[in-house]
């Protein structure tokens, strides 16, 4: 394993972190024996940077990380996030009708008490805030999370899918240690200003969705999704675009071939090649993907093969936006 800086803190984390939310939730059927030996396959491998949400399937993800989190603490450095809820209970993704988003203190000090409660530890490593609040300044919600640090609840900050605006007003308030937000070979809003901030404040950049999400894999059928599939909800997974979506992810497998590792291999590679600051979580909940995915860490690519790649990005563009109308509005906030 390789290890990489989390921001200015001295936290060294795994170059690859580990996305735990389709062990729980949005991924089709879920499978706890298979996620939990994922889990302790992670800490074989020295992964030891994993990310939940309170949100993944209304806190049972946070719940069953605890199982494998609790015996292993040292060897975990946790990130978990709020602020997405429910009305009147009813789970659901962020695009669904009854999901809402508050960033407010009031809220944060409950939430903050509940992923305590699932994940049974005392101090949250990274806490984040799942995305800005629009009805909320950032300054406010960023003031009652620096209350957490110094109670000792938590021991560094993080925020979501912010604007470049938005994280310089937060990283004023206290130091920010990573933002989160969708980053891709095929999702690339950061490059427009918001990884320049980053780099300028000292952040990390911490890519979700690095293989947009099963996409750039090569291996999914978006006809065989389960019902339930997060995806069937997300413009570019939608089968009048996936046509041309997959001539792109065709070529793409071609050029992994060519360089002797798998489609995924190369993805998680041009997302670490963009910079030692930044460190991407891509999601499995097999064994097999995860040891697969690790090797990416010793994908080496040539200027010449980033170059090969970019120019495919640009002969197929992807058409769809990663997310529904509603969720769109959410982001880069
Ligand atoms: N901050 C936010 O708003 C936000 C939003 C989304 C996600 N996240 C976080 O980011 C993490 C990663 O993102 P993600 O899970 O959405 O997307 P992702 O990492 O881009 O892709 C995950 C999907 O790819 C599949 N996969 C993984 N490795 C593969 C391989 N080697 N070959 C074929 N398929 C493979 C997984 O299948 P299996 O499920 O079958 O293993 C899953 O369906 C999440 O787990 C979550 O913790 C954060």
């Amino acid at each position: 394993m390789k290890y990489r800086n989390l921001g200015t803190t001295g936290e060294q984390l795994s170059a690859l972190g580990l996305g735990c939310m389709g062990m729980s939730f949005a991924y089709g059927p879920t499978d706890d024996k298979e996620s939990l030996a994922t889990l302790e396959k992670a800490l074989d491998l020295g992964i030891n940077f994993w990310d939940t949400a309170d949100m993944y399937a209304n806190g049972a993800n946070e719940e069953l990380i605890s199982k494998i989190l609790v015996p292993n603490r040292d060897k975990v450095f946790i990130a978990t996030k709020f602020g997405f809820r429910f009305k009147d209970g009813v789970a659901g993704p962020s695009s669904a009708k009854g999901t809402y988003f508050d960033g407010s203190p009031a809220w944060m000090k409950v939430a903050v008490e509940k992923s305590l409660k699932r994940l049974k530890i005392d101090t949250i490593d990274l806490y984040y805030a799942h995305r800005v609040d629009p009805n909320i300044p950032i300054e406010e919600t960023v003031g009652a999370m620096a209350d957490l640090v110094r109670e000792g609840k938590v021991r560094y900050l993080g925020l979501s899918e912010t604007s470049a605006t938005s994280l310089r007003k937060a990283h004023a308030v206290h130091p920010i240690a990573a933002l989160q937000s969708e980053y891709s070979l095929l999702t690339r809003d950061v490059e427009n200003g918001i990884l320049q901030t980053t780099r300028e404040l000292g952040i990390s950049l911490i890519p979700y969705s690095p293989l947009a999400r099963g996409l750039v894999t090569n291996t999914l059928d978006v006809a065989t999704l389960a019902a339930d599939d997060f995806r069937r909800t997300l413009p570019r997974y939608q089968q009048e675009n996936i046509a041309n979506n997959n001539r792109l992810v065709v070529e793409f497998a071609a050029l992994a071939s060519s360089k002797d590792c798998t489609p995924a291999q190369l993805a998680l590679a041009w997302v670490l090649a963009q910079g030692e600051d930044i460190i991407p979580i891509p999601g499995t909940k097999k064994r097999k993907y995860l040891e697969e995915n690790v090797a990416a860490i010793n994908v080496n690519l040539t200027s010449a093969d980033l170059t090969a790649i970019n120019e495919l990005i640009k002969r197929y563009p992807i058409v769809g936006e990663r997310y529904s109308e509603e969720a769109m509005k959410m982001v880069n906030h």
